[in-house]
């Protein structure tokens, strides 16, 4: 099967599509035939040895943590789900034809495949860190970073749960945040003012989805410095905010809540598509900083 992957870390220029093994479904999982596959920016850390702590690569190595497609293999003990289901949801190395998920929804028939594939790993992220803050009705929000694939995604679960949300971009993002419910603020030096300016009640909680604000004026912009969460930065020093990379939360529930808001259309995700052979330009894109809503390949 034709997958994209790279035989030593570097570059985007490393990325090759070519013939790889085909996987099987273990105990607790799916196969797919792929339809679409989001691109995040994992995949280029990845890809990148960010993520190797200094040791080679073993075998040739593969990209993409999230995927919607068709089951074509159905693993041990997995009930449910049925040869033919259209699904999307997380997985490993879904640059592919074929993937595993490990994680999966039922794919609504009204959700483009594109929308679906690029919806795992935010709708999982922003789910995870708007529980962990406690986000509801009632609640104020800031998403720093509120443009981006998680940050679009956190705003509109939060409005759609009746919070007040603030969020951040740049210039050129301004007006989508608006349009996608949030009260937009410019990023960078002075962010804590613009945002009490635009939430003079202040906020209950912060979600620092892009890892650019320091820790301590994430800390100084809520009461209890616990109330501020980061999924993009790990030296938090004694700022008190929290860090989180993962296994709180039912992950298929996540995904489930997810496919519900898309259908609804209280959930939009703005994609933009590739084609597999052209997966370098994407990547560019997605290692620039400045991505609007979420990438996505198509096998
Ligand atoms: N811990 C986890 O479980 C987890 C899960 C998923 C992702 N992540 C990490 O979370 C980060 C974001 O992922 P993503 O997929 O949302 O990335 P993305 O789609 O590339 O979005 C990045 C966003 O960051 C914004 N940004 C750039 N500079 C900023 C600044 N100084 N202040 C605030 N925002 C700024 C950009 O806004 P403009 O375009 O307006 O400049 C852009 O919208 C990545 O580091 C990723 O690896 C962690």
């Amino acid at each position: 099967m034709k997958a994209l992957q790279f035989s030593a870390y570097g570059g985007p220029e490393v990325l090759t599509v070519g013939d790889a093994p085909e996987p099987h479904a273990g105990p607790g999982q799916v196969r797919v035939q792929v339809r679409a596959a989001g691109l995040n920016p994992l995949d280029w850390k990845l890809r990148a040895g960010y993520l190797s702590q200094g040791a080679p690569l073993e075998g040739p190595g593969r990209t993409g943590f999230e995927a919607a497609g068709v089951v074509d293999e159905v693993g041990e003990g997995v009930t449910g789900t049925a040869i033919g289901d259209d699904v999307f949801g997380l997985g490993n190395a879904t640059h592919a034809e074929l993937a595993v998920l490990d994680a999966w929804a039922a794919k609504p028939a009204s959700v483009d495949w594109a929308v679906a594939a690029g919806a795992g790993v935010a709708v999982e992220t922003a789910i995870r860190g708007l529980d962990l803050l406690g986000v509801g009705r009632g609640s104020t929000v800031l998403v720093d970073g509120g443009a981006g694939g998680v940050g679009a995604v956190a705003v509109q679960i939060a409005v759609s749960r009746g919070a007040t949300v603030v969020a951040s971009a740049g210039e050129a993002n301004q007006g989508y945040l608006t349009e996608i419910g949030a009260l937009p603020v410019l990023y960078g030096e002075g962010l804590a003012e613009r945002v009490r300016a635009v939430a003079p009640q202040g906020l209950d909680a912060v979600l620092d989805v892009a890892g650019k604000t320091p820790p301590t004026t994430l800390a100084s912009m809520v009461a209890d410095p616990a109330q501020a969460l980061t999924i993009a930065q790990f030296d938090l020093g004694d700022s008190g905010i929290r860090l989180t990379t993962g296994g709180e939360i039912d992950r298929a529930a996540a995904l489930a809540e997810g496919a519900r808001l898309l259908q609804s259309n209280d959930l939009v995700v703005k994609v933009q598509t590739f084609p597999l052979e052209r997966a370098r330009e994407a990547v560019e894109i997605s290692e620039s900083g400045h991505v609007r809503g979420k990438l996505v390949l198509l096998p």
